[in-house]
């Protein structure tokens, strides 16, 4: 049998063990979805608290050093609670305590201020990664390809080009452009990085160090999560800067549109819901509305439409764009179902939103996985009018789960919904509701469109059924990345 082609998939964030949104979806899905294709993809994650116990791991190897002046990491491997059955995907954790041990997220304190150190917490990710790609883990196996992730890994593709060694190729995944990881030049030397790269066609970015455009310039290949954004992040509007160094980029540059966890976002399954519903038979989702309803003190009406959002509130979201359109919207007989977290001045504007309309505006500000899949279970329509979506995945869940999406045309949005025209019904390919441009009034026009369509409930039950029906898997995009690994290391096949 061929050897298997070995992924390094490096990460900051990982479900169940640590996860702020989309990345930590993707994270334990694309590595073991690979695994079920042949390839060894394993995960290497900072050991935020509680991980080396619920991955039950074990040392593997002698501590790695690092960066200058820093002590040695200890390894630890274990596998991936919940994850594709049957995939037990390795993965490394780095036991790092003054790094990594403390109470909050992985980013940010509980009052959501950035860590202080993020600079050096995620240098050594991204250094024990370009390691392990350069044959120098803690153990014997060392990959074929690291596949890196946003900015917290920018720096293994600059660690491993100057590597003075055989190494791994790599590929660093775009997740969202606008964070970046930019950091003072005065970093150069703690990081172990020489002076000859601090320069545009290097790590600098505008007079500072940028772990994402280390990344972006470094790496063998770049990919993004939908065909649009790929397209998109080439332009100033999109680009945040880096337009110009991912036009030069182009030939390696792919888009590849993000699968979901079809086991655990599937409603005939979800352990969270009241019943559980199928495209055979919708009927449990009444009870799911109501128990939504009850969750969330919204009067229990089955007749009216939902309106919901689960998502961090922030700007790039279009929070603001419909917090502006709830009293006007109220005046039609409708509720609305709101879980989110994030700016501050948006998560009080909701609070107060609930209080004002009782019984009629329900909002849970926290981060809840229950609420999450109950939310889809119990909505009517999900809201996702965003500035910009590299791809989204709420979209995808909701037309799983029987919800019409209402979206801005952008990103992985433009790429997974179709609008609702009398052509894409009689396609067969119809499934939400689509506007062009970020601003109340096309978002105010789309939802009065989508309220009249909500009256015509054999029309509303087709698209359902539609969404209900596509396949948002990851086995199509895995392949494609596997696809993607094989240009990058002809020859290596899978197990
Ligand atoms: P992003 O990664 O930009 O936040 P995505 O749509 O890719 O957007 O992924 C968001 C993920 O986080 C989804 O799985 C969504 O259900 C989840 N999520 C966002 N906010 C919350 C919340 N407050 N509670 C529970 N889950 C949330
Ligand atoms: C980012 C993006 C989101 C994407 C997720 C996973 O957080 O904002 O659009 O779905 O990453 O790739």
């Amino acid at each position: 049998m061929a050897e298997a082609l070995r992924v390094l998939y490096v990460t900051s964030e990982v479900f169940p063990l640590a996860k702020t949104g989309g990345l930590g979806d993707v994270s334990s899905v694309l590595p073991s979805t690979l695994r079920q294709l042949g390839v060894d993809a394993r995960i290497l994650m900072p050991a935020y608290p509680d991980v080396i116990a619920r991955l039950d791991a074990r040392p593997v190897g002698a501590p790695v050093p690092t960066l200058p002046g820093l002590e040695p990491v200890q390894l630890f491997q274990g596998i991936l609670p919940d994850a594709v059955p049957g995939a037990l995907t390795p993965v490394y954790a780095i036991a790092s305590p003054a790094l990594y041990a403390r109470s909050g997220g992985p980013y940010a304190d509980d009052s959501g201020h950035d860590w202080p150190d993020n600079a050096i917490r995620f240098a050594v990710l991204s250094k024990v990664a370009a390691l392990m790609g350069c044959g120098a883990g803690p153990d014997d196996w060392w990959p074929h390809i690291v596949h890196c992730n946003d900015w917290q890994s920018g720096l293994t593709p600059a660690y491993l080009a100057l590597a003075d060694s055989v190494r791994a190729r790599s590929v660093l995944s775009i997740h969202n452009l606008a964070f970046q990881g930019n950091f003072s030049p005065d970093l150069m030397p703690a990081l172990g990085l020489p002076w000859s790269c601090f320069h545009p066609r290097g790590v600098e970015f505008y007079g500072q160090i940028s772990y994402l455009k280390a990344g972006l310039h470094y790496a063998d290949h770049i990919s993004t999560v939908s065909r649009s954004y790929a397209r998109e992040i080439q332009t100033p509007e999109f680009g945040f800067g880096m337009q110009g160094l991912l036009v030069e980029a182009n030939d390696r540059l792919t888009g590849i549109m993000n699968g979901i966890d079809a086991l655990r976002w599937n409603p005939a399954t979800d352990p969270y819901l009241a019943a559980p519903y199928s495209s055979e038979d919708l009927s449990g989702k009444l009870d799911n509305k109501r128990l939504l309803q009850a969750r969330l003190a919204l009067e229990p009406d089955p007749e009216l439409p939902i309106l919901a959002l689960v998502t961090r509130l922030t700007y790039q979201k279009g929070v603001d764009l419909v917090l502006g359109l709830v009293d006007e919207l109220l005046e039609q007989p409708l509720q609305w179902a709101v879980l989110g977290s994030g700016d501050k001045a948006y998560e009080a504007q909701w609070r107060a939103l609930a209080e004002i309309y009782p019984g009629r505006v329900g909002v849970s500000i926290g981060y809840h996985e229950e609420l999450a899949h109950l939310v889809e279970a119990g909505a009517d329509l999900f809201l996702m009018p965003s500035r910009f979506e590299p791809c989204g995945l709420n979209q995808m869940y909701s037309m799983r789960y029987g919800v019409l999406p209402v979206v801005r045309r952008t990103g992985g949005l433009a790429d997974s919904v179709v609008d609702i025209t009398p052509r894409s019904l009689l396609d067969g390919a119809a499934t939400g509701f689509v506007f062009e441009n970020a601003n109340r009034e096309e978002l105010r026009a789309c939802l009065l469109r989508a309220l009249l369509l909500y009256r015509d409930q054999a029309t509303w039950r087709q698209a359902q059924l539609h969404g209900m029906r596509r396949d948002f898997s990851w086995a199509a995009s895995a392949a494609r990345y596997l696809e993607l690994y094989r240009t990058l290391q002809p020859g290596w096949s899978s197990m």
